[in-house]
């Protein structure tokens, strides 16, 4: 089936907002607090997160929607710097919906960030994933070493990988 990765658009903060909060409820349970995660699934929060997004829309960021016959199934929001590591980029999200895992895509829209990341001359990538989360194993998998954590949110206990590109 015909995917596409593109910029996300003011027209995608809806979609977006109600795809992030079934993920994260999908990815987090047991992780991140229940009422947390409740919380992000109620119309008013998904109204200001979509609000929010409006808000933040901006095509110099390097935020990529997945779609599927026109349908949001994943993104990726990375920036060229990273505040973990010196002269790195740095993943800060990247999502696809579970009903869609196991089928490339996850790895798709990685190669699709790194590719745009080592055009700019950047040769190492670090990426946080909560503790607990089996996607750890999913950045090991792609070569990602284990460097140190630290706690997200003041709270969750976040583990680093670096990837040297
Ligand atoms: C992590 C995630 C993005 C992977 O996407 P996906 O589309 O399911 O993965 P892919 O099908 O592209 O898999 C690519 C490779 O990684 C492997 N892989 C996928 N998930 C894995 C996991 N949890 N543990 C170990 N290996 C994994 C696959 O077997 C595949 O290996 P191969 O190419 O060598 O055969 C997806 O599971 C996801 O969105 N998870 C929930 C959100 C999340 O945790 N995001 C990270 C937040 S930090």
């Amino acid at each position: 089936m015909r995917t596409t990765i593109r910029k996300r658009e003011i027209e995608d903060s809806e979609e977006l907002a109600h795809a992030i909060a079934l993920v994260w409820n999908t990815t987090y349970q047991g992780i991140v607090d229940d009422d947390f995660l409740k919380g992000l699934l109620d119309a008013d929060n998904i109204k200001k997160n979509a609000e929010k997004l409006r808000n933040s829309a901006n095509n110099s960021m390097d935020y990529y929607v997945l779609t599927l016959q026109g349908k949001i199934i994943g993104w990726i929001y990375y920036t060229l710097d990273s505040d973990k590591y010196e002269n790195a980029a740095e993943i800060h999200s990247l999502y696809i919906l579970k009903e869609y895992h196991g089928n490339g895509y996850g790895r798709l829209l990685y190669d699709y960030a790194v590719k745009n990341i080592m055009k700019k001359g950047i040769k190492k990538l670090v990426i946080g994933c909560l503790d607990g989360n089996p996607s750890n194993d999913f950045y090991k998998h792609l070569g990602g070493k284990y460097i140190g954590n630290h706690l997200f949110r003041e709270k969750y206990l976040e583990n680093i990988y670096l990837f040297e590109l």
